[in-house]
């Protein structure tokens, strides 16, 4: 592992980009409405959060795409789809361009930090005036003010992604539920894993400017944090923070908030600690997205995951040990190089044993850069096609008897919206992550309610107010 140093972006930097935001409203034609295009995972939709905060303090507001003066799409590069759906888009707005020759076009985010993706925006996509990395999303105001200001194109990807700027502003899409990141970046390189290439090495916040941003936010009546990272529970490590994550779920427990979420582990940095701090916390909801990849443990070897089928399963035991009412969710690839049929079995089977409450399944994607895309044995289409269409049969036979199972119990709704078809149906996710449905009264919005089980539905769950 090299030893790349993580220094936090100057103040004087954040301050210089303060000043854009203000010089900004005084160009005298500048774009007044702005639309941001989100794909890919929670990092995302916060750094999301993070752009229109920007664009907020800079006095645009938003507006539908095809009105919007500045499109700003926030790629995603995980799988080909994800890649391709982005790229598309962005295609798309170049015809609605020429209707108006004054929009601007912004494109950032992961798909922008891969190997020579800067250089293809400058050369193949002419008509895309503003891009930046991960790395660089702290200086939109700066880009966008000198876009306008001097009518050129501006392309900036920071290759060596070891910074934290703090002091961005941001605009919480939920008055009652928000993301907090504790640590950017990954070191753990699964051989099929774009990640460590596109967010840099990881990296984590200094507690005090965690707990402090988790206050600010108890403050403003928010009930529920998601804290977010590639892999939370190695926080910590670097920079050494002095507290590893249990001991920061603690300190984030001790503001008073309500509930504590967080995302994504990793099994091999699954600690006795944090297993005992989520059987003793009860501000940390019961529920634990487990990522495991794969029931095969040569196929784990391969993607470098680092531990077996085995010592995953004694992890998820300890952690129902720890909190029997746990609903445990997971990751999992088919078609990875070489998966054989039995192999992908092992898969089915860990699917059985586990009692999954869901499953995001995937299809192995090659991507340019990592080790696995140079693997010999990629699996046909068809093979992989035909894998994951048996995958979610056997994990929907499982959710079905987890929500089936749940009738009866009373838990506890966040109630964060209203039925579009009818205003006295309430919606929210209980402690295990589930959205539960059931009738209420607009009083009940932003607060937790305790909801008895009447029925369940193929992904939800049905109501009463207790
Ligand atoms: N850091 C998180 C999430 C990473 S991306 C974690 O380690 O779990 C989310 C999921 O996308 C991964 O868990 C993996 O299942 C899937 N994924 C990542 N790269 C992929 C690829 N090349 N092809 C298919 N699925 C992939
Ligand atoms: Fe990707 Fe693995 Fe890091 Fe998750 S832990 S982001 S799958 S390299
Ligand atoms: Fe996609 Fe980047 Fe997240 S590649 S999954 S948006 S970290």
């Amino acid at each position: 592992m090299n030893s790349t140093v993580i220094y936090p972006v100057p103040q004087l930097e954040i301050d210089r980009q303060a000043q854009y935001m203000r010089l900004f409203s005084t160009l005298p034609k500048r774009p007044m409405t702005y639309c941001i295009m989100t794909y890919g995972c929670q990092m995302n939709a916060h750094d999301s959060e993070k752009l229109a905060g920007m664009l907020t303090e800079m006095g645009l507001t938003e507006a539908p795409r095809e009105e919007a003066d500045f499109v700003l799409h926030n790629t995603c590069c995980i799988r080909d789809n994800a890649e391709r759906k982005a790229l598309g888009n962005v295609i798309w707005l170049k015809e609605l361009k020429k209707d108006r020759p004054d929009m601007l076009i912004g494109v950032c985010g992961c798909m922008v930090q891969e190997q020579g993706m800067a250089d293809s925006i400058r050369r193949q996509y002419p008509f895309i005036d503003i891009a930046f990395g991960t790395g660089t999303l702290h200086k939109l105001p700066e880009l966008l003010y000198e876009a306008v200001e001097r009518g050129t194109r501006m392309i900036e990807v920071d290759e060596e992604l070891n910074t934290i700027a703090e002091g961005v502003p941001i605009r919480r899409s939920s008055p009652w539920q928000t993301y907090v990141t504790v640590m950017y970046g990954c070191n753990n390189f699964c051989t099929y894993c774009i990640v460590p290439y596109v967010r840099g090495r990881e990296r984590s916040r200094q507690p005090d400017d965690i707990v402090r941003e988790v206050e600010d936010l108890v403050k403003a009546g928010v009930q529920e944090v998601m804290l977010l990272g590639q892999n939370v529970n190695s926080y910590g490590r670097v920079p050494e923070t002095g507290l590893d994550f249990a001991g920061l779920l603690r300190r984030v427990s001790e503001t008073g908030i309500p509930r504590i979420r967080f995302m994504t582990s990793h099994p091999k940095d699954l600690s006795d600690a944090l297993i005992e701090e989520i059987g003793r916390n009860p501000r940390i909801m019961g529920h634990f997205h487990l990522p495991a990849q794969s029931g095969n443990d040569r196929i784990l070897k391969a993607m470098n995951r680092h531990y077996t089928v085995d010592q995953y399963m004694e992890r998820a035991d300890r952690l129902r040990q720890a909190r029997p009412d746990i609903g445990l969710t997971t990751d999992l690839i088919v078609g990875f190089p070489g998966e054989t049929e039995a192999e992908f079995r092992d898969t089915l089977a860990l699917v059985e044993r586990m009692r999954f409450d869901s499953a995001f399944t995937f299809i192995y994607s090659p991507r340019v850069g990592t080790k696995a895309a140079e693997f010999p044995d990629q699996v046909p289409a068809e093979v992989s096609t035909d894998r994951i269409t048996r995958l979610i049969a056997a994990q929907d036979k499982q959710t079905e008897r987890v929500l089936n199972g749940m009738v009866g119990q009373t838990v506890n709704v966040l109630v964060t919206d209203v039925s579009r078809r009818d205003a006295a149906m309430l919606t929210g996710k209980c402690e295990r992550n589930i959205s539960v449905n059931f009738s209420g009264d607009a009083g009940d919005m932003g607060r937790i309610v305790p909801v008895t089980i009447t029925a369940a539905s193929r992904t939800t769950l049905k109501g009463k107010k207790k």
